[in-house]
């Protein structure tokens, strides 16, 4: 979503806030700006585009100041524009802000607002908040008292960066993220690590409901009541420093390649065990998670019944709040999120909360919002995601569920990771006829993906990846359902993926793949067996049939990612999405 920064310090802030914005950009992008407070006044310049575009446009890092805010837009109110583009001005032009978020009762402030004669220029919320502010600061002439009297107005989910003229910095925080690098004489306010990380690794990660007054190289935290906290400065894990592409052309191609590394890193085993204890005790067990997340939630759903023989109730999390199967009392949520701060998923633990269940989370940031609201969490750590699309996490989320079904099952599966990683190996460097595929699918318009029992989820998996990736619309279709409708669909302009392995469900989408091939549709089998029925063969290794799931998927990345090339589009920034959704 919408990144922010702030710096506050000895050093000039226009080159700083626009290498974290660079840094950060995977998380929402489609407008940029920065405001900078220098002797007299505070300027802004901003506009559509990416931070490299803006920043040459309009000499954005040429600034001097050294107090500055910094934002990364993904739009929720108003459209793509440069009057919606962050920072905004109050009216006096003598506050300027940043947000990240939705004020959810904006427009009722506005109202208010109007009649107080003041004036709006943009369609957004946030400036309707900066406004608020300075009716506040104009009312109370003190900033402390200013933000507690705004934030006891404001509805919705936000964390926000001020600037008044004398020079303040002010961040607010409810619900999004919010972390403050901290180093001699320059305090860096970030919605990521990724936005300091390059200069420093001491952070404090500022608590839900705080907010910080920056001024003269003091830094003060309260709470939402005014009380004062003290700082707690904790050191950012190494792996979260490490966000170069390297030799890679882009950020996804590195972490779709980086598997064989990063699925033998998932999960510690006091952790595993640990978790494995609490679901073994749990009287009612539901996953939740979104889009990659919530794919990887509904494999579980059939190791656990295969292998651990315990019921796991899947609910994606948007659909949480509206679900018949509401979370029973007592019961045990695990919730999954590469990022830890998808706010559906946020959204789904605090109502599994209020029916008193406890949390347990399969993360890859440790110090998100996410596992500050759990009661156990395991890593995936696989390091930093910044490809927009998920893949490395997805695999290292695979083999947490898997080490967690076996623990219950006693070391019922035969999990060799080595061979795992191998084969993904193996997958990755025998890529020749993936790209051949994928100059061929660059034109379609539709593609379908067909798998039964637990490849369905990984044919989800794979279409969601392909729609990301390549524009290309594509649908998951478990193999049996095609006569219930889907074969309607099919001739000779149709590309369709049969996820086909080698195991019990192997006939039966044989099968499938024949009636599809008879309606003169292409067919693309992914499996370890070739077949007369398959135009396209996607070979992948031998392995035990229970691992095929972790495997299958690679050849889809990789497809996906190579049809993006042929098709120029950018694999990292895919258009309208962002890495970590803090938006319902
Ligand atoms: C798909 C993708 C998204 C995320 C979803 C959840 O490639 O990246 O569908 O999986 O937004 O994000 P997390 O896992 O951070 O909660």
């Amino acid at each position: 979503m919408c990144s922010i920064i702030g710096y506050s310090g000895i050093k000039n802030a226009a080159p700083i806030l626009v290498r974290s914005l660079e840094k950060m950009e995977y998380r929402g992008y489609d407008s940029v700006g920065i405001a900078i407070k220098n002797d007299s006044m505070i300027n802004v310049k901003k506009d559509i585009g990416k931070v490299s575009e803006v920043k040459n446009n309009l000499n954005l890092d040429k600034m001097s100041g050294t107090i500055g805010i910094g934002h990364t837009r993904w739009a929720t109110h108003g459209k793509v524009s440069k009057k919606n583009a962050h920072p905004h001005y109050s009216n006096s032009g003598k506050i300027a802000i940043v947000h990240n978020g939705i004020i959810e009762n904006f427009q009722q402030l506005k109202s208010e607002l109007k009649l107080d004669g003041f004036k709006f220029e943009s369609d957004t919320d946030t400036e309707v908040l900066v406004n608020l502010i300075q009716k506040n600061y104009d009312e109370t002439s003190n900033i402390k008292e200013t933000i507690t009297k705004t934030i006891s107005k404001l509805q919705g989910h936000y964390t926000f960066l001020v600037i008044f003229e004398d020079g303040t910095l002010a961040a607010v925080r409810f619900h999004e993220p919010l972390i403050i690098g901290v180093e001699k004489n320059s305090y860096y306010i970030s919605s990521d690590v990724l936005g300091f990380i390059e200069k420093t690794d001491d952070a404090i990660y500022i608590d839900n409901e705080n907010f910080v007054i920056i001024n003269d190289h003091n830094l003060d935290i309260f709470d939402f009541k005014g009380n004062s906290i003290k700082p707690n400065i904790t050191k950012v894990s190494k792996e979260f420093a490490d966000v170069y592409k390297g030799d890679y052309a882009h950020f996804t191609l590195k972490e779709i390649s980086e598997q064989p590394k990063t699925i033998l890193q998932a999960g510690d085993d006091a952790r595993i065990e640990e978790i494995t204890e609490r679901i073994s005790s749990a009287r009612n067990l539901y996953i939740t998670g979104s889009g990659t997340s919530y794919n990887a939630a509904r494999i579980s759903k059939f190791l656990f019944s295969n292998f651990a023989k315990i019921k796991i109730e899947p609910i994606i999390s948007s659909e949480l709040p509206f679900s018949p199967d509401s979370i029973e009392e007592d019961s045990t949520l695990i919730a999954i999120s590469q990022s830890g701060e998808s706010a559906d998923v946020l959204d789904a633990v605090r109502i599994a909360k209020k029916s008193n269940s406890k949390i347990l989370s399969i993360i890859n940031h440790p110090n998100s919002s996410l596992s500050q609201e759990s009661d156990s969490v395991i890593n995936l750590n696989c390091g930093p995601e910044i490809g927009v699309a998920a893949t490395k996490s997805f695999t290292s989320q695979l083999v947490i569920l898997y080490k967690i079904t076996n623990k219950i099952c006693n070391k019922c599966m035969n999990l060799d990771w080595d061979k795992v990683s191998q084969c993904i190996s193996n997958v990755l460097k025998d890529d020749s006829n993936i790209k051949k595929l994928a100059n061929e699918i660059k034109e379609i318009t539709d593609i379908y993906v067909l798998g039964r029992g637990i490849h369905f989820p990984i044919a989800q998996e794979a279409a969601l990846k392909l729609k990301e990736l390549t524009y290309i619309h594509a649908e998951a279709i478990p193999a049996g359902e095609l006569k219930h409708g889907p074969l309607a669909l099919m001739d000779s302009n149709v590309y369709v993926i049969i996820i086909n392995p080698d195991d019990e469900t192997y006939q039966n989408t044989l099968n499938s793949a024949n009636e599809i091939k008879a309606r003169g549709a292409k067919i693309i089998g992914i499996s370890n067996k070739n077949n007369e029925v398959y135009d396209f063969w996607i070979k992948i290794p031998d392995i035990n049939e229970e691992l095929y799931p972790l495997i299958e998927i690679i050849p889809i990345q990789l497809l996906s990612y190579y049809a993006a090339l042929e098709k120029n589009t950018d694999p990292d920034y895919p258009r309208n999405l962002a890495k970590s959704v803090t938006v319902k």
